[in-house]
């Protein structure tokens, strides 16, 4: 298994004891609900490259069928999912704005700031590549997704 499903689930982890840490949890507030299903949502997209990831380094060929038909059977949703992501973390923004107002002394929001404008970028990417799908585009595609990960963590950890 790639190195990149344990860093997922890592962050999965870090995401959902943020959320459910006694002086949040059960009562959801908007601004946290809509970051996590934003999150939940590039999570499972990010995934993709952890099955990539895979199917390069396993030897079994069976395994490698098996996981690229999986893989293409998601593919069809995966602009969308990332779309969809882009929107809720938009609402989540507009919500912790709304509660707490901009500070460029809140690292967490500027941290967030930098993840939600590499958000933006990697969902142009990822449209861009259905009309001109070049190598360059997906290894741009590629990278901003790396970024946004070790973005998406300090925002967490912060
Ligand atoms: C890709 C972009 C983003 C993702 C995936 C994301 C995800 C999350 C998640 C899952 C939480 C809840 C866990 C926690 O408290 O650490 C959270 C909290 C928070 N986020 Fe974001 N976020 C993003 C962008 C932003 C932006 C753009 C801002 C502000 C401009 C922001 C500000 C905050 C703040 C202030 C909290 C704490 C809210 C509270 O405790 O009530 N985030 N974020």
């Amino acid at each position: 298994m790639s190195k990149w499903f344990y860093m997922n689930l890592v962050l999965l982890l870090m995401a959902i004891w943020q959320v459910v840490k006694p002086f949040s949890f059960p009562i959801f507030s908007l601004p946290i609900l809509f970051g996590l299903i934003g999150f939940l949502l590039f999570l499972f997209n990010w995934t993709r490259n952890a099955v990539f990831s895979t199917i390069r380094n396993v030897p079994e060929r069976k395994t490698k069928i098996k996981l690229a038909n999986l893989s293409k059977k998601v593919m069809p949703y995966h602009r969308w999912i990332g779309t969809a992501a882009l929107v809720f973390i938009l609402l989540h923004a507009v919500f912790v704005l709304h509660w707490y107002s901009f500070s460029f002394q809140n690292m967490k929001m500027l941290a967030g700031l930098l993840a939600f404008v590499n958000l933006i970028l990697m969902v142009l990417t990822g449209w861009w590549r259905l009309v001109k799908p070049t190598g360059r585009m997906r290894q741009i595609h590629l990278r901003l997704g790396i970024s946004l990960f070790f973005i998406i963590s300090l925002h967490l950890l912060l």
